[in-house]
């Protein structure tokens, strides 16, 4: 079997028919510098640098090769092992092999190497991903929606779009969205910082993003680097972007557009160079429209947004069953389950179908982390996965002629935010421990969603 495509960097005709009877496709790049768009573009299986490649040129492209997280295996024909100018040896770099002379047997027994150990690579996890999916890039799935979802990433990460607005319901995947993108643009060396917007109170979330000076309030007592300088030249990830406070917004929008920041209280501007990620689980033209979402700030985050869409959509529905069985081969909870549970019966894996996953492939993987812990076979039966039967799709089927039944998350939300508190006797620190959110999370809801305790109620109905 050939691998399928690869890449001849140099302009020697001898190399590229040397390389040809083992590819299907075989391309080409005149030079390192244009090496970088062609990996783009073609992603190759081999790289092989012609012996006219200086030397130094390999390293760099190892060297970044390495910073980008990219796995492509490379060669180097006609090149001696020796050191460069720097002292850096290819092989130390990466350089899966250097062959003396253009020798067809020798290329061969390398391609053969090559293809033995992604074989060895592609019988664990492999059937998980798709084939758009980069190798640095664990998002299980192969539906036509996270295909679009994975192309998208790939393509605002290659890009130099910033900031990115990543959208989607609760437990979709958009923090791993983040990192994936990150680790694409950047490499999974370089710094991925992140924070919640939810879970800090409006000045407490200022001086964590921008930093602040000595003596600019009570408590700051000595000067703190904000996280947008912390980042460097990696990525803030703004997690629930759509709780920041409007105030807030409004300094943001300042950083995205003009690429500087002061500390509270300080008078130094600050360069911005960090990849600025955020993500919404929440509509945010309908917060826009409901005034909580500055519109400007709207239209600079969403240039071209990535989406990921919910587990119960017709086009990733079918990502269900594969997630289920990853997440059974790579159990954190029961790891030493791992391999003796070799899947779903029958009856489990269409009512895996049938739910409506309103907290997508966060609960998915609950549900079958318990399962493990709780089943005593070598199939997860459906007495072991707790799934709530209401949110069944054949509940919603039958609701589909009956519109009135509100499915939204947010009423869901809202829902057991108020049946929280009422447990509670209305104490938020309790409340907020059993949804297990912060305090600061918890009033932001109540405020949302115009939660009353029982007395105010009374008091407006009076
Ligand atoms: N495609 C996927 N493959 C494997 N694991 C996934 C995938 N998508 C999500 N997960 C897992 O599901 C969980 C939730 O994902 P993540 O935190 O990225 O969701 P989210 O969209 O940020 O949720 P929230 O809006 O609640 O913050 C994590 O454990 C994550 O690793
Ligand atoms: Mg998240």
């Amino acid at each position: 079997m050939a691998l399928e495509k690869i890449l001849v960097v140099g302009k020697d005709i001898e190399t590229q028919q040397l390389a040809r009877p083992f590819t299907k496709q075989l391309f080409s790049a005149d030079d390192i510098h244009d090496i970088w768009e062609t990996i783009d573009h073609v992603e190759p299986h081999l790289v092989v640098f012609d012996p006219n490649v200086p030397h130094d040129h390999i390293c760099s492209f190892l060297k970044k090769s390495k910073k980008r997280s990219l796995l492509i295996p490379s060669i180097a024909i006609g090149t001696q092992q020796e050191q460069s100018s720097n002292g850096d040896s290819l092989l130390d770099l990466g350089i899966f092999d250097c062959l003396q002379g253009k020798d067809p047997k020798l290329l061969g027994k390398v391609i053969d190497r090559i293809k033995a150990i992604a074989a060895d690579n592609n019988s664990g996890d492999n059937d998980f991903f798709s084939d758009h999916c980069p190798p640095s890039v664990r998002m299980v799935g192969t539906s036509p929606a996270i295909n679009r979802s994975i192309e998208m990433m790939r393509l605002v990460a290659q890009s130099s779009c910033n900031p990115v607005l990543i959208v989607g319901e609760t437990g979709t995947g958009k923090e791993l969205a983040a990192q994936a993108v990150h680790t694409i643009r950047h490499g999974s060396d370089a710094k991925f910082v992140a924070v919640n917007c939810a879970a800090l109170t409006a000045n407490l979330l200022e001086s964590e993003l921008f930093g602040h000076v000595k003596g600019s309030f009570t408590s700051a007592d000595r000067e703190k680097i904000g996280l947008l300088e912390l980042a460097g030249e990696g990525t803030i990830f703004l997690d629930e972007i759509s709780e920041m406070p409007l105030e807030l917004q409004a300094k943001l929008l300042r950083v995205l557009q003009e690429k500087i920041f002061r500390k509270v209280g300080g008078i130094k501007d600050i360069l911005c160079k960090a990849t600025i990620i955020a993500s919404s689980n929440r509509n945010l033209l309908k917060e826009v429209d409901e005034g909580r979402f500055r519109r400007d700030l709207y239209y600079r985050l969403s240039i071209c947004p990535i989406t990921l869409a919910p587990l119960r959509s017709e086009d990733r529905s079918d990502d269900i069953l594969l997630l289920a069985q990853y997440f059974i081969k790579n159990s954190t909870i029961c790891p030493e389950k791992t391999g003796k549970i070799k899947g779903l019966t029958k009856l489990a894996a269409e009512n895996l179908k049938k739910h409506l996953w309103p907290g997508n492939v966060r609960e998915l993987r609950n549900v079958i982390e318990r399962a493990i812990m709780l089943e005593k076979s070598d199939k997860i039966g459906l007495t072991n996965l707790h799934i709530h039967p209401e949110q069944f799709m054949e509940a919603s089927a039958s609701a589909a002629s009956a519109p009135t039944r509100d499915f939204s998350l947010e009423r869901a939300e809202k829902e057991l935010v108020a049946k929280a508190l009422d447990e509670a006797g209305w104490q938020k620190t309790r409340a907020a421990a059993m949804l297990g959110i912060t305090r600061a999370t918890l009033y932001a809801k109540v405020k949302q969603y115009n939660i009353q305790a029982p007395q105010t109620k009374v008091a407006v109905t009076a």
